[in-house]
This record gives structure tokens, sequence and C-alpha cells, in this order.
């Protein structure tokens, strides 16, 4: 079986990322590419897909073909109406924006300040976190991938806290993301003479995806939560580079490699999660960079590289994560939902390996 694939918002960083990563899926017959403006060339707009020889269509252009998969990149609270174009066809959705990623759509117009203009399919949709609802995600058509700082998030978070190691009245998150954490529409601080060789904070009054961690932490361990999380771009174009602290819970007294090999054993049938510098210790003032994950090995990868320390003095465990976020933070979750719902291996077409 091969499909169609309309990609809508191909013009973007995550529309250009999905048709990237669907050009070598071997179960894809065509990828149209779509945006508001007809006849752009890829190759000029997008000159990493040089060869593809493919142009934009506008979606009434495509009015008399159905897609088998359709991808959404469009920015927040544009999906809606998309959505619900395609609902009642054979389509696979996959919204990448924040459109359904909320089961209640009043948590989505507080948080986007924006309104839920598709209530009615909503309950249709399944979060794809892909490391905790694959029996869900295998049983839906329609999906509201996971935002980029969220699947770092939780990756090591919800193994942590479903043991009971940390304490989850503060966790505190710094994030580091790419220039391409801010789409296309680059504004001019994110140029490059601006931004190279520079730190550029945001959202310290509060970053979206907060609610949307500690949502999805409830959901899978039961337990509230307590997220601070602080948002800066970096100088590069790729990842996010993501740094959480907390203090373990009361109970617990555990080295650092006890926690790494349960987070190893956890993730030991997942072939995109890494645990990184298990047996290594970081001695006194000598300074190991070998025993964290380093930001730029995971680039063009679907893979998420974890590891942590812990300060005995004060008991609290710091974690590092690592992703791609245009990868594992978007069109490759994207695509690893695409192959969880049509039953094959969720890894076809995806790498494991950086560049
Ligand atoms: N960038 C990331 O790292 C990342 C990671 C995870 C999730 N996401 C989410 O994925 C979605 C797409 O992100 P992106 O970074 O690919 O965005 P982007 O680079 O800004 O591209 C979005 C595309 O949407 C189209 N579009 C349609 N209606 C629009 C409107 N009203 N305003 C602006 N553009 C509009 C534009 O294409 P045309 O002009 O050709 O129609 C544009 O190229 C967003 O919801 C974002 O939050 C992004």
């Amino acid at each position: 079986m091969k499909m169609n694939a309309f990609v809508i918002g191909a013009t973007g960083l995550t529309g250009c990322e999905v048709i990237r990563l669907l050009s070598a899926h071997p179960l894809i017959r065509k990828i149209y590419p779509i945006s508001r403006e007809s006849g752009i060339s890829l190759e000029e707009l997008h000159p990493n897909l040089t060869g593809i020889k493919k142009y934009t269509y506008t979606l009434e252009e495509l009015k008399h073909i159905e897609p088998d998969v359709v991808f959404i990149c469009l920015p927040s609270g544009e999906s809606f109406d998309i959505a619900k174009n395609f609902i009642n066809t054979k389509a696979i959705i996959i919204d990448l924006g924040a459109d359904f990623r909320f089961d209640d759509p009043k948590l989505f117009e507080k948080v986007y300040k924006k309104k839920h203009k598709a209530k009615e399919i909503q309950y249709k949709f399944t979060y794809g976190y892909v490391e905790e609802f694959k029996k869900e995600i295998k049983c839906s058509q329609y999906i509201a991938n996971p935002g980029c700082y969220v699947n770092a998030a939780l990756c090591p978070l919800v193994p942590l806290i479903k043991a009971n190691i940390i304490n989850t009245d503060s966790i505190f998150i710094s994030a580091i993301n790419g220039t391409s954490g801010a789409g296309v529409n680059n504004q001019k601080e994110l140029i490059h003479h601006n931004q190279f060789a520079n730190m550029l904070a945001y959202s310290l009054n509060g970053h979206r995806h907060t609610d949307e961690i500690e949502n999805i932490i409830f959901k899978t361990t039961m337990k509230k939560a307590n997220i601070s999380l602080v948002t800066s771009h970096g100088n590069f174009v790729r990842g996010i580079f993501m740094i959480q602290c907390m203090k373990l819970s009361s109970h617990v007294n555990c080295e650092r490699n006890d926690i790494l090999e349960y987070l190893k054993d956890y993730y030991k049938n997942n072939e995109f999660i890494s645990i990184i510098g298990i047996n290594k210790v970081s001695e006194g003032v000598e300074k190991n960079y070998g025993i964290y994950p380093q930001l730029s090995k995971v680039i063009g990868s679907n893979s998420c590289h974890i590891s942590l320390d812990i300060v005995p003095e004060t008991r609290e465990l710091r974690v590092v994560s690592v992703i791609d976020n245009l990868v594992k933070g978007a069109a490759g979750t994207a695509i690893q939902n695409m192959n969880i719902i049509i039953n094959v291996n969720e890894a076809t077409g995806l790498t494991r390996y950086g560049i």
C-alpha cells in the first residue's frame, strides 16, 4: 500500500522537514506541497530539496484528489477549518500545531488566546506523544502532534515521575532552542547579523508549552506537577538543549547511575531514546564533558539523548535532554505517528543517528 500525502504549509520550516523525510519514506507514493500561493518552486525556496522538482499547489487546485494522509504545518490557530475539511474523508490527519492538543478546547483558548473553531471534532483527536500513547494512536486517525519543548521535557520526566524518583512540586526547566523554533517568518532579532553570537530570551512571562507539559504529566502519571519553563533562542538553527532541575523525592536514596539504569531499562525497546553517560562520573573539579548529551549529535535524527546528575548536598537532580526541534520535536514524531497508525515499523523513514 503506497500513500499520497498532502503537506499543508510546505513553504514553512516544519513543512519542508516533513517533505524531506517523506521523500525517503518507502510507503509514500506522491507528496503534494500545499501553500496559500500556487506555483512556488520548492527547490528555490528550500535549496536542501534541490532535485525534488515540485511546485506548490493551493488546496483549491487539489480538490479532486483524496489524500491518504494530511500533514498540517500551519501556525497555531490556523488548522481548524482545514482539519474540518478532511475529517470525514479516508485521510489520516496529523496537525503539527497546537489546535487539537488539549482535550478541553477552553484550555487551548486560555493558553493561545485564540478561539477554538472546531470544538465539535476535538474529541476525535489523539495526543500523539508516541512514548506513552502508542495504543491510543494505533486506533486513531487524527493526531495532535506534541510541541517541541514538550517532547524534550517529557521523555525524561514521565518515567522519573512514574517511579516516584522526583518531587513534582517545583520543576525548573531552562530550554534553548535554535532559531528555526520561531518558524520561517523570522523577526529582525533572529536574522543572522543580530542573532550570531547572541542569546535571546523570550516568553519569560509564561511559555505556552508549560500547560501542555503539566497536562500530559497528569494524564500519564496522575500527578500534578508545577513546571517553570524558561526559553531562549541560541546562536544555532536547529535543536533544543534542555536542562531540568528538581528535587529527589524524600524517600529516594539512589545514585546517579541507578537512575540512569532505570531510564535505560524504561526505554529498552525504544529505538529513539538513548541514555548517555552510564557508569561515568564527574569527579571534583575535573570537567568530564563526555557524560552528558551534546546538542549537535542529535541534529537530523529523530532521537532524544538524555543524561543527568545529582547534587548530593541539596538532593537536586539535574537532567539534560537534547532533540532536533524540527525532527523529534515536529516532523519526525509526525511521521512516527503515521507509521504507528498504518501499522508499519514506527521507525520507517526515520533515523536515530544524527549528522
Ligand atoms: N518550528 C518548530 O521548531 C516547530 C516545532 C514543533 C511544532 N511546530 C509547530 O508547527 C507549526 C508550523 O511551524 P513552522 O515553524 O513550520 O511555521 P512556519 O515556518 O512559520 O510556516 C508556517 C506556514 O504556514 C503557512 N500559513 C498559513 N496560514 C498562515 C498564517 N495565517 N500566517 C502565517 N503563515 C501561514 C505559511 O505558508 P504559505 O504562506 O505558503 O501558505 C507558512 O509558511 C506551528 O504550529 C508550530 O507551532 C513548530
